[in-house]
């Protein structure tokens, strides 16, 4: 069991026992609860702390841990929120609720089930004593509670201005806590209330909520196995008049896609020529499946044209939750200010993890590692679906990211599928929420990073054929 479910089991336990317990009574003490339930003394405190937080017991340190005397407000009155639907109806309709749910990393589906949802890695594949390592010497930094400048440190900013390759400079980097609130602030700052933004069809729900969120419209451009297609791209913008385009040109977030070669210089320039900004998410630069990946856009734009987005989420930790924007021009003077308005700075001990992170040679073993971990994955889960699935249409195998993007035969509906799925024990995502109107057809997301492994894809797979039988 992990140590977040070993806790959760332990509250729940004593929270039955509790109940039975007058205010003022006397919880046993560490060293029997450890007897008692099989459990380690990290658990123990996590569950004592938790409930410590809830106010549902009080601690005395040197003398034990009490029944809280004041019950939880929760626990003896149910409240009352429904003026709140009032006060909020002149917000106008609510544009996020339900977009981005199974992407988050709060979404636990129950125990037991397998997470083909989801768009991190799971715990076996993260970095976890490197990162443990990173915080820990980072800690140790004198300066590591001091402010942080508004950009962000500059060794931080040096790495990513070096990772989006040569031609950016470090003054070009502006540091993020994670990809999803960069995406938030440019949508925000790029574009005014009301208009356009040109996205590729399908695309990463959390943009489309995010562009929402800031007043836009997302309009769908085509799409195929070379990315976005330039042709429709340049009558789309000469169609909604947008100044925005929002796109994922490497490992595209659900189909996998890389722009092509060709392709990359055609959409840089086809924006340019609209006047117009190109947010480019790049998002899995480092979750390549072994090939080269090629580089961003951002490294042979000279005019500004390309902001480009990028986070240690994905190849990481989700709670790692550090990202840069590069960009050039007044845009990147608007994203300080906005910074100032929104947070100020992103919090300078998680800098300095990840500068201690990147910086260090198991890093780079790490990235090695876990390149050949995806690829291995994502041969299996291809494998598994053409053997058990072979009507479900895999327009192809990608050579980066956490995904694969299939088509249901006409027979299925996403929701059936879905709902089907999830009573046999696996989580995925539907495809409707990647389309930015109505969708061509049924599709899903399958992921085969969230998995404990290889094994456990198989077995979905299996699940997945077994839920989705005719009955003959
Ligand atoms: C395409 C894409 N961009 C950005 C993000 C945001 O990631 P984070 O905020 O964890 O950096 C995600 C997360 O799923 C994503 O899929």
């Amino acid at each position: 069991m992990s140590d977040s479910s070993s806790t959760e089991v332990l509250v729940a336990i004593l929270r039955t026992e509790i109940a039975g317990l007058a205010p003022g009574d006397r919880l046993p003490s560490s060293r029997d609860l450890i007897a008692r339930h099989g459990v380690g003394p990290v658990t123990v405190s996590r569950a004592i702390a938790q409930l410590a937080a809830e106010g549902v017991v009080v601690t005395r340190p040197g003398s034990g841990t009490y029944v809280s005397a004041r019950r939880p407000r929760h626990v003896d009155e149910a409240s009352d929120t429904s003026w709140q639907a009032v006060a909020l109806a002149g917000r106008g309709q609510d544009p996020v609720t339900g977009l981005v749910e199974a992407d988050g990393p709060a979404d636990s589906p129950q125990a037991g089930t397998i997470a083909l949802h989801g768009g991190y890695l799971h715990e076996g594949l993260q970095p976890a004593r490197a990162l443990g390592a990173a915080l820990a010497r980072a800690a140790r930094r004198p300066d590591a509670w001091h402010r942080a400048p508004v950009a962000g440190l500059a060794p931080l900013r040096a790495i990513f201005a070096r990772q989006a390759g040569t031609g950016v400079d470090p003054e070009d980097v502006l540091v993020t806590g994670g990809g999803q609130g960069a995406l938030s602030m440019l949508f925000r700052a790029i574009a005014a209330p009301g208009g356009p933004v040109l996205v590729e069809s399908p695309t990463y729900p959390g943009a489309l909520a995010a562009a929402r969120a800031a007043g836009l419209r997302p309009v769908p451009v085509p799409m195929d196995g070379d990315g976005i297609r330039p042709d429709l791209l340049a009558d789309a913008f000469a169609m909604t008049g947008a100044r925005l385009l929002y796109c994922q040109p490497t490992f595209h977030n659900p189909t996998g896609a890389v722009l092509s070669a060709e392709r990359r210089r055609q959409v840089v320039d086809v924006t340019r020529a609209a006047g117009a900004f190109l947010i480019e998410d790049d998002f899995a630069r480092h979750l390549g499946h072994g090939r080269t990946v090629p580089r961003p856009l951002v490294a042979d734009d000279r005019d500004g044209t390309v902001v480009h987005l990028t986070s240690l989420t994905k190849p990481a930790s989700p709670s790692l939750r550090i990202g840069a924007v590069i960009a050039r021009g007044p845009v990147m003077q608007r994203l300080q200010g906005m910074r100032l308005v929104d947070d100020f700075f992103t919090a300078r001990p998680l800098q300095e993890a990840a500068v201690e992170l990147v910086s260090t040679p198991a890093w780079d073993r790490h990235l090695r590692a876990l390149s050949s971990a995806l690829r291995d994955r994502c041969a299996v889960l291809a494998d598994a679906l053409a053997r058990e699935l072979p009507d479900w249409t895999l327009a192809h195998v990608p050579a980066g990211g956490l995904h694969l993007w299939l088509r249901l035969p006409a027979t299925l509906t996403e929701a059936a599928v879905a709902g089907a799925a999830r009573a046999h024990g696996v989580a995925v995502n539907a495809g409707r929420r990647y389309f930015p109107a109505e969708p061509p057809a049924a599709h899903l997301r399958l992921g085969f990073a969230a998995a404990a492994d290889p094994a456990e894809l198989t077995e979905a797979v299996r699940r997945l054929a077994a839920a989705t039988r005719r009955p003959s």
